[in-house]
């Protein structure tokens, strides 16, 4: 068994990074843990009692590690962190290149190679350096050019160890991971890197590969996934035309052993940060490789997301005879303050397109970050609950899955007479809608 790391640093305090290193260090109190952001009041919010990102069950784990051996850094201020680290981890965002060779598809990656230069800077002795965020295949290469070419006496090992996380559930998956995924040719950094995992994941679910292999597996994992959402959306176009029902579809189709029952939820779309991006990182591979046809197979999970999503903003903005829609839900999914490439965003966009006025609620968004999101967010308002929302609209979408709108009390929210109901995530009582004698269409289910 290789010997715990002593110390270890990660530069992103977002999503993955915050949460994992929260995790790591309160399941392992003799290894020092720094995770550094250049962003000062992302890291002042890490220090308060009011944490950027809201995950169930996060702030008790920082709350027991905090200034323990856990510790929130401003980037400029963590060099002595750096230079002391075993094991350094890049959790830094790697968004959809906008301009150059590969815009719109190829994965960027200049904030990894600028945490690769600061890290060839700063780091001291031989330090272990860790992808952690999703990375196109062999960007690893390209991270060991960079410390190799800016390095100042220190050596490096470079490792790829993907994080599967699901936001909203992310504690839930770092304590109980399906896997942990380590790639890399060094042995002794991969003993060292699994000896912290192992303190607390069972040895047979860490499973190792080479570098290449765990890049292009997080790639695929997660096309897997949006292909599953993609594939039952398809089909809930199809029931709403034939009379047959998606979730009566979904449950038989998922009893199949082969197939499982999760990830066949129809939606309106699948949103978040992950896998967009990452199926047109893999679509570019495709190209890059010359593999037109594999391209064409994974692009057109995308299509049929932004399809879907289209489809449903165009029925609810013809449902409001008033022009005025409430949308329930901003966020990608429930439990999570995330709203990035969620489907509201776009739903939003085209109801204020079409003349619509929008009033949106959402029980963990800051409806103002969202309103700036949008660009012209002109004839969009917020409102502070469900109810409040609800007032007066000619239509209502039910874009994400929060409890709170399953048990909504339809027959008195104030809806307009007549409103109708679009639930897109098939989750509202559709008898109390009927009864409240509103209209109601739900994604998958025979329209009428
Ligand atoms: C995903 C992967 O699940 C995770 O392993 C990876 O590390 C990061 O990307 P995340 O984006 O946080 O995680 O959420 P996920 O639960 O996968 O949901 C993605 C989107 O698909 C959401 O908008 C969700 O509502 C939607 N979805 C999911 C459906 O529409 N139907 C489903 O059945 C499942």
């Amino acid at each position: 068994m290789n010997p715990l790391p002593e110390k270890i640093v990660c530069i992103g305090a977002g999503y993955v990074g915050g949460p994992t290193m929260a995790v790591i260090a309160e399941r392992c109190p003799a290894v020092g843990v720094t995770v550094l952001d250049h962003d000062a009041g992302r890291i002042a919010a890490w220090n308060s009692d009011r944490l950027p990102v809201f995950e169930p069950g996060l702030a008790e784990i920082v709350g027991r590690a905090r200034g323990r051996n856990l510790w929130f850094v401003e980037q400029r201020a963590g060099l002595a962190a750096l230079a002391e680290a075993d094991v350094i981890f890049i959790s830094v965002q790697t968004p959809t290149k906008t301009e150059g060779e590969g815009a719109g598809k190829a994965s960027d990656l200049r904030y990894v190679e600028a945490c690769a230069r600061f890290i060839a800077e700063h780091a001291r002795g031989h330090t272990i350096v860790v992808e952690k965020s999703t990375m196109p295949v062999r960007a690893a290469e390209r991270i060991q050019q960079v410390l190799a070419a800016n390095a100042t006496g220190a050596t490096f090992t470079v490792l790829s160890n993907p994080e599967f996380l699901a936001e909203g559930t992310a504690i839930r998956d770092l304590l109980q991971p399906d896997r942990v995924l380590i790639g890399g040719e060094d042995a002794a950094a991969v003993g060292s890197l699994r000896s912290l995992y192992a303190t607390w994941v069972p040895p047979e679910r860490i499973l190792t590969t080479g570098l290449w292999s765990a890049e292009l597996s997080k790639l695929a994992a997660n096309a897997f996934l949006a292909q599953r959402v993609s594939s039952i959306n398809s089909l809930s176009a199809l029931c709403e035309r034939t009379g047959a029902e998606i979730g009566e579809v979904a449950a038989v189709v998922g009893t199949d052993s082969r197939i499982g029952p999760k990830f066949l939820k129809a939606s309106v779309g699948f949103g978040g940060s992950c896998f967009r991006k990452d199926l047109l990182s893999l679509v570019y591979l495709c190209e890059h490789h010359g593999l037109p046809e594999v391209a064409a197979y994974w692009q057109q999970v995308v299509d049929l997301n932004e399809w879907q999503k289209r489809r449903v903003a165009a029925e609810v903005a013809a449902a409001a005879k008033n022009r005025r829609v409430a949308v329930l839900g901003l966020a990608f999914k429930k439990d999570t303050n995330d709203f990035r490439e969620s489907a509201a965003l776009q739903v939003v966009r085209s109801l204020l397109r079409s003349g619509c006025e929008v009033v949106a609620y959402d029980p963990r968004v800051e409806g103002a970050r969202f309103a700036s999101e949008l660009g012209d967010a002109t004839g969009f308002t917020v409102a502070a609950s469900a109810r409040q929302a609800l007032a007066g609209v000619g239509a209502v979408a039910v874009l994400t899955e929060w409890e709170e709108f399953a048990t909504l009390p339809w027959a008195s929210v104030g809806v307009a007479a007549g409103a109708t109901v679009f639930d897109g995530r098939g989750i509202v009582d559709r008898a109390a809608v009927r009864q409240a004698g509103l209209g109601l269409r739900v994604i998958g289910s025979p329209a009428g």
